[in-house]
């Protein structure tokens, strides 16, 4: 291992920290940070490619992996000078390893083996969700359990977060994730691209009862998601409306259809967790769709009703970043787990990987 830093105070106590460098190139952001396994974040470097997928409305792949590549290396060098320390300094790499566009991992996964090979340092490939799905523990000092509702514009799932690399899904999506449809409706409404947070913006002052929009699996048994359905009833109301279109109203209604649901099969799983977990005591939400304000409020109220913690990283880290990969890279050594430089990137990757399998907890 490289060495770790050492604080020296005036009394005779030494305080040792290891720095671990993460890498983050699953979709359209290349991101590198540099984090201290005492929660420390030196340095958290995001450089979106929103200008280059803008033009053809939703993230190409092919232009991403090139981009990655593009500026991979000077950004790993700006985290690495902005957090003052160099490849000299660092105790470990951690990079995405899936699941995620594949020419996109590919790079990052590519840059942090040539770290740890050159430097002699371990390598973790982390699992993006399991980045999601701890940085909440980079951000707070929170125990397992916890319940998880992860939100991303790949994913919506709720998950049991038990331990490192312990993960029971109570329920996911059947069809499209949450972000995926505030992408496709910002999309319909001509709000561009990103669409989540354009669409949040333009629901500010919109009336969410004007349109009556389905709440799919609202009530259903069970923890699962479904939102194509929502989507369609945005594009059928589109379809039949004369005049110009009412964007903020319509904005609002989707949105508050959204939290609906969000909140409906929440509440359900927080009854499980409750059974079957009762040494857990909060709520976590992650993933971009996180960073909705919205969501977030009545999800806090949710948690409030329940006598549970709400906790929710800062909006920079809800959406995808480096810092959560460094974070659970540093969750993954402190365990004594990290991978071979064999390892081969995973454009599909599950969490939970008995969930298919029907180990579920739902009722
Ligand atoms: O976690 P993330 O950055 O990337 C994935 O792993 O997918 O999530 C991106 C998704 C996109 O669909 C984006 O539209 C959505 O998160 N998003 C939002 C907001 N900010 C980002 N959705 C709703 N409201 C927001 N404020
Ligand atoms: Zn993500």
């Amino acid at each position: 291992m490289g060495g770790g830093r050492k604080t020296q105070c005036v009394f005779p106590l030494t305080f040792w920290f290891l720095l671990r460098v993460g890498i983050e190139t699953s979709c359209d952001e290349t991101a590198a940070a540099v984090v201290e396994d005492n929660r420390r974040i030196r340095s958290s470097l995001v450089l979106s490619q929103e200008n280059e997928h803008r033009p053809f409305g939703g993230v190409v792949p092919e232009i991403a992996a090139r981009s990655h590549l593009h500026h991979i290396d000077r950004l790993v060098r700006g985290a690495l000078e902005s957090a003052e320390v160099s490849f000299a300094d660092l105790d470990g790499v951690a990079a995405t390893g899936g699941p995620g566009l594949i020419g996109g991992v590919i790079v990052g996964i590519m840059t942090a083996k040539a770290i740890a090979a050159v430097r002699d340092i371990p390598f973790v490939a982390v699992n993006h969700l399991e980045g999601h799905a701890l940085t909440v523990r980079l951000t707070h000092d929170l125990a397992f359990p916890y319940l998880l509702l992860l939100v991303s514009g790949g994913h919506c799932q709720i998950l049991v977060v038990e331990g490192v690399g312990h993960y029971r899904r109570l329920g996911t999506t059947l069809d499209d994730a949450a972000g995926e449809a505030f992408d496709k409706v910002a999309k319909m409404l001509g709000l561009g691209y990103p669409g989540g947070p354009a669409l949040e913006r333009a629901a500010y002052g919109g009336d969410p009862t004007r349109f009556a929009l389905p709440r799919p699996m609202k009530g259903r048994a069970g923890c699962d998601f479904s939102f194509s359905g929502l989507k369609t009833a945005v594009r059928q109301i589109l379809s039949t409306l004369e005049g110009p279109v009412p964007v903020a109203d319509l904005a609002a209604s989707f949105q508050a259809a959204v939290a609906d649901v969000l909140m409906d099969r929440t509440r359900r799983a927080l009854a499980l967790f409750r059974a079957h977990w009762p040494t857990g005591h909060a709520l976590v939400v992650a993933g971009g769709v996180a960073a909705n304000a919205f969501l977030r409020e009545r999800l806090d109220a949710l948690a409030q009703a329940e006598k549970l913690a709400f906790l929710a990283p800062p909006l920079r880290l809800c959406t995808d970043n480096a810092a959560m990969i460094a974070w659970a890279g540093v969750e993954r050594l402190r365990i004594g787990s990290h991978d071979g430089l064999d390892f081969k990137p995973r454009p599909r990757w599950p969490l939970d990987p008995d969930a298919s399998k029907g180990v579920r907890t739902s009722s």
